[in-house]
């Protein structure tokens, strides 16, 4: 979910439907916002995305402060009821929330025995009656905020207005919220992109922090009423960068910057043949003997790409899925490096995995998009891929500069870690790097993806396989091609195609055969298995590609060190998905169901 929360001079409505816009890709089920002028608290709030919110207004609500929020379901189906903000029982306290409030059902219980009356299905709706419970008590609202959080378990960043009250008062623990500095006015927001139009000065909040925003002060403190100083950073992303720009979709817009985003993820990073990090100097992995990769959903496919450079390098190295952490992961101690693959910094799966971690005693390391994100303020270090910021939830842009990031991050592990070497044509490889955003841009320019996916569309399944690097390449492509396309599609390991997955191959099945300038000989051979049993095969690879000789159809990709190949094969793919979900008409920065930053396990 996204919240925003202004006060300053003038009205605020715009200012937070705009924020809530910015913030969508957290979640679009419902929206809503409260503002607060002379006459009380006024909600408003329905289903759906913040344009139906924006034309069920009739006029713009009137007052200089408010909350606002845009929803992705946890308790309680998307309806208008449990659409944020919610209130207390005589409407004066309006509460917006992130998070899950594990206490909730006896919390409710407790307050309905007290008289309080709930409206909604929802978890959140027990904070604004609590911190009604505690004003009757104390008659002061910040010490019943504070009170309310402690009393609540779980995660939260929850932010509240009451009426009369020329403040704006929230809290987090365990769910992002950062504080925006204007000169007339204050912001709060789950991620800067909500405020961006107005200030680029921050200051991230912590875990246990209590704001309090008047219109002309602010003040941090602890949950015993200690105060509080926290720096101001300055954001570094230019608010264009968060435009649509000329595209129709920000996906394309992300898939087209690609080469942009790249040049910044390597800018700086290879001197004299070798791999230079700036928070990594040569030497930081020495006492490093295994790595753990954690990450979800198109992070972990990056993750899986960077995991096979680093095993390539000689360092043993697993992948796993964050949310199977506990379940999964081998023992670890002070010799075992974590990284956090997460391009939000947010993902409260990755974030459990790695706090799990680290309690064990691993070290650890986030590689992340965002500056000041939990992920990157928690880990030992924090290495930023610099994609700048990602709008359409189907990752594109960041999986490529994880995938670099990761890739020169194996390089420096092979220089560190004992008995591990570098790739043996190191300088060639990086040499090729620096070609990279070139190549990518080439894809751009002469992709046959559009018509491809014309041809293809009356299928009905799509398999992508491939072998080694290719392997993740081709589940990140049928990820990208289901989640947009809502069409069936499935990934898999080349050579597990004969083990099952075959029973499914017609000729209405095409199959996406990824090309990865490695050991694609299992790729080929699967491929002519599944050709015969009357399935389209499509190569991505290389023109002079053994797999191009067999396919029906090719995406060409420019040949290149084989490092690199599988990531100018995910291009192509990236655009099949977008093009293929364009031909659909399916709302492809929104696709159902999907949040971009999922901040709840
Ligand atoms: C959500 C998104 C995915 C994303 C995953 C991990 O599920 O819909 O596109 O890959 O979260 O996000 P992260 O921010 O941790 O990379």
């Amino acid at each position: 979910c996204g919240i925003i929360a202004r006060i300053g001079q003038g009205n605020a409505a715009e200012t937070l439907l705009s924020g809530l816009e910015n913030l969508e890709y957290r979640g679009y089920d419902s929206a809503g916002i409260a503002v607060q002028n002379g006459s009380g608290v006024k909600v408003h709030k329905t289903s759906g995305e913040v344009s139906d919110l924006k034309s069920s207004l009739d006029s713009d609500p009137h007052g200089n402060m408010g909350i606002g929020h845009t929803r992705w379901s946890t308790h309680g189906p998307p309806t208008d009821a449990n659409a944020h903000p919610h209130t207390d029982t005589a409407g004066d306290v309006a509460v917006v929330h992130n998070g899950v409030i594990d206490n909730y059902d006896e919390l409710r219980t407790e307050l309905t025995a007290k008289g309080h009356e709930f409206e909604s299905d929802t978890d959140t709706e027990v904070i604004p009656h609590l911190i009604d419970e505690f004003r009757e008590a104390t008659g002061d609202t910040e010490l019943a905020v504070r009170k309310a959080v402690d009393t609540l378990e779980g995660s939260y960043a929850i932010a509240a207005i009451v009426d009369g009250e020329e403040a704006v008062y929230a809290a987090r623990k365990g769910s992002p919220l950062v504080l925006g500095l204007d000169d007339e006015e204050w912001f709060l927001a789950s991620d800067v992109p909500a405020f961006l139009d107005h200030t680029e000065d921050v200051i991230y909040l912590e875990d246990g922090d209590l704001v309090v925003l008047e219109p002309d002060a602010y003040q941090i403190s602890d949950l015993a009423g200690n105060p509080i100083e926290r720096s101001i950073d300055t954001v570094d992303w230019d608010p264009e960068d968060a435009g649509k720009g000329e595209y129709d979709h920000y996906m394309l817009k992300e898939i087209n910057t690609q080469p942009t985003a790249l040049s910044n993820t390597i800018e700086g990073r290879i001197e004299d043949g070798d791999v230079a990090f700036e928070s990594l100097p040569p030497g930081t992995f020495a006492d490093v003997d295994s790595v753990q990769f954690v990450a979800c959903g198109t992070s972990y496919h990056a993750a899986m790409y960077g995991g096979q450079l680093v095993r390539e390098a000689g360092v043993r190295a697993e992948v796993l899925r964050a949310s199977e952490y506990e379940s999964t992961a081998g023992p670890v101690d002070e010799t075992t490096l974590v990284v956090a693959v997460t391009q939000s910094g947010e993902t409260a799966d990755t974030l459990d995995a790695v706090r799990k971690a680290a309690d064990r005693g691993a070290r650890t390391l986030a590689v992340t998009n965002v500056v000041g994100s939990t992920a990157a303020r928690e880990a030992d270090d924090a290495v930023y891929i610099r994609a700048g910021p990602e709008v359409g939830v189907a990752a594109t842009k960041t999986y490529s500069s994880q995938a670099v990031t990761l890739a020169l991050l194996s390089q420096r592990l092979a220089g560190d870690v004992p008995d591990a070497a570098p790739v043996a044509d190191r300088a060639a490889m990086l040499e090729a790097l620096e070609d990279l955003p070139q190549h990518v841009e080439t894809v751009l320019e002469t992709s046959t993806a559009e018509s491809l996916a014309e041809e293809t569309l009356d299928s009905e399944s799509f398999f992508f396989i491939g072998n080694g690097r290719g392997r993740s390449v081709a589940l990140e492509g049928a990820l990208k091609f289901k989640e947009i396309t809502y069409e069936h599609a499935e990934g898999f390991a080349a050579g597990e195609l004969k083990h099952g997955p075959l029973a499914l191959v017609t000729e209405a099945t095409p199959v996406f055969a990824v090309a990865t300038g490695g050991a694609d000989d299992k790729t080929k051979t699967n491929a002519i298995e599944a050709q015969s049993r009357g399935a389209p095969i499509v190569a991505i690879g290389p023109d002079d590609h053994p797999l191009v000789d067999i396919a029906d159809a090719h995406l060409s990709v420019p040949d290149t060190h084989p490092v690199w190949t599988g990531l100018l094969a995910n291009v192509q793919l990236q655009l099949l998905s977008y093009h293929a979900a364009d031909q659909l008409d399916r709302p492809i920065d929104k696709p159902r169901n999907l949040a971009k930053s999922v901040t709840v396990e």
